[in-house]
């Protein structure tokens, strides 16, 4: 019998798999995957029951290949009001599968075999395999804890004339960090002089603490025409199970996008897409209690991390907590990992299968604290 793709043979099964197997074993507090254990509000979830039973419009079957013209005006309406961008509905906004599949539509829709993309690490673990899909080559630069900035010559360097795209993402998962202005202006500078586009994967889009601001790499001069902005509703209303996304670009960039969705995909769950459209109208009063609450948990868990001897690092935005471990441990993530699932039945994730180049991320754990007030609570005893 002939083999399978040589690229799949080049993916190993993840970390998560066995790690989810021996968190369940040991019956362990989960703050490893990123996802609430709590339901999305009530009046968001109604909405999709309402799309549901009515059946109006022919909600129970396939909707358009770009998304329903619904969502995709509220969505231009929302990023002209926040960041003043303009995005026609028809012709420069795709409503995806998630935003995954925003990442692997776009980056099909770009990638030649041989292109370089440049990625930060930490990253987002669908970016390298959609790459390597892609037939293009994944070029990494790291960013240092504690404040994960990059190193300027180091990113200079990553770029050359194979370089096609470099996906950025902010804020950012696992470190929870919130790139500056200056950052992204010196990010967008290097893409203009090398003609390279930019995947801004925006998913945490709504989720900054304090004075930290999420700032779309659209924003900045010339970079819009070169930019697919990529986000999704998941996070924002704790209902990652829905998986409606988009891409936001230019229409040449959108055509390709969509002929690569219509052949994968075709389309998304077209009640969901009207539960959003419809809730999405409530966003801006929502993100009020939405960051209130998400403020707390993050100071109660990074406080609680604290008062146990850790050194958390503390997050600018996401859901995420990246604590350094060797104050604690001579062990390395995966194997401290593994030490807090059986000894004292907490479960985290191990960042170093989000890098390619450096070893730093062995040296810490990404906590979720996308979770009930009593679970994290539960967790801080748990870790005594
Ligand atoms: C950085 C980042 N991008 C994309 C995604 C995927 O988003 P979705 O669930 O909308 O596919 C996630 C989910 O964890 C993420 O952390």
């Amino acid at each position: 019998m002939k083999n399978v793709n040589h690229v799949i043979t080049t993916f190993k099964e993840s970390i998560f798999a066995t790690l989810t197997n021996l968190a369940r074993e040991h019956n362990a507090i989960n703050l490893s995957q990123g996802f609430p254990d709590f339901d999305g509000p009530d009046w968001v979830i109604q909405n999709a029951k309402d799309a549901i039973a009515q059946g109006a419009q022919g909600s129970n079957q396939y909707a358009p290949l770009q998304g329903i013209l619904s969502l995709r005006q509220v969505l231009s309406k929302i990023y002209k009001r926040h960041y003043d961008l303009n995005y026609c509905e028809h012709t420069e906004v795709t409503i995806t599968n998630g935003a995954t599949e925003a990442i692997f539509s776009s980056i099909l829709a770009l990638i030649n075999p041989g292109d370089e993309v440049i990625i930060f690490e930490p990253f987002y673990d669908s970016y390298v395999a959609s790459i390597k899909l892609a037939g293009g080559i994944p070029v990494p630069v790291t960013l240092h804890g504690p404040r994960f900035n990059y190193q300027t010559d180091k990113l200079s360097e990553a770029f050359n004339d194979k370089t096609k795209l470099i996906i950025l993402n902010s804020p950012h998962n696992p470190t929870g960090k919130v790139f500056n202005t200056s950052e992204l202006e010196e990010i967008s500078k290097l893409c203009i002089s090398h003609d390279t586009f930019c995947l801004s994967d925006e998913v945490y889009e709504f989720l900054t603490f304090n004075s930290n601001v999420h700032q779309p790499m659209a924003t900045f001069p010339k970079m819009k025409e070169r930019t697919i902005t990529i986000s999704s509703t998941g996070k924002t209303f704790g209902v990652t199970g829905w998986k409606i996304g988009w891409t936001m670009a230019s229409p040449e960039i959108t055509y390709a996008i969509r002929m690569v969705h219509q052949f994968n995909t075709f389309c998304v769950n077209h009640p969901l897409q009207i539960a959003i459209a419809k809730s999405l109208q409530e966003l801006d009063e929502y993100l009020i209690l939405f960051k209130k609450s998400y403020t707390k948990k993050r100071d109660l868990f990074f406080s609680g991390l604290e008062e146990l001897g850790y050194l958390p690092i503390k997050p600018q935005g996401t859901y995420f907590i990246m604590c350094p471990i060797a104050n604690k441990t001579k062990l390395k993530d995966v194997d401290y990992c593994m030490e807090l699932i059986k000894k004292k039945g907490v479960a985290t994730i191990p960042p170093s299968s989000f890098y390619m180049l450096s070893n730093d991320g062995e040296n810490y754990l990404r906590f979720c604290f996308a979770k009930k007030d009593e679970t994290l609570k539960t967790a801080l005893l748990k870790l005594k």
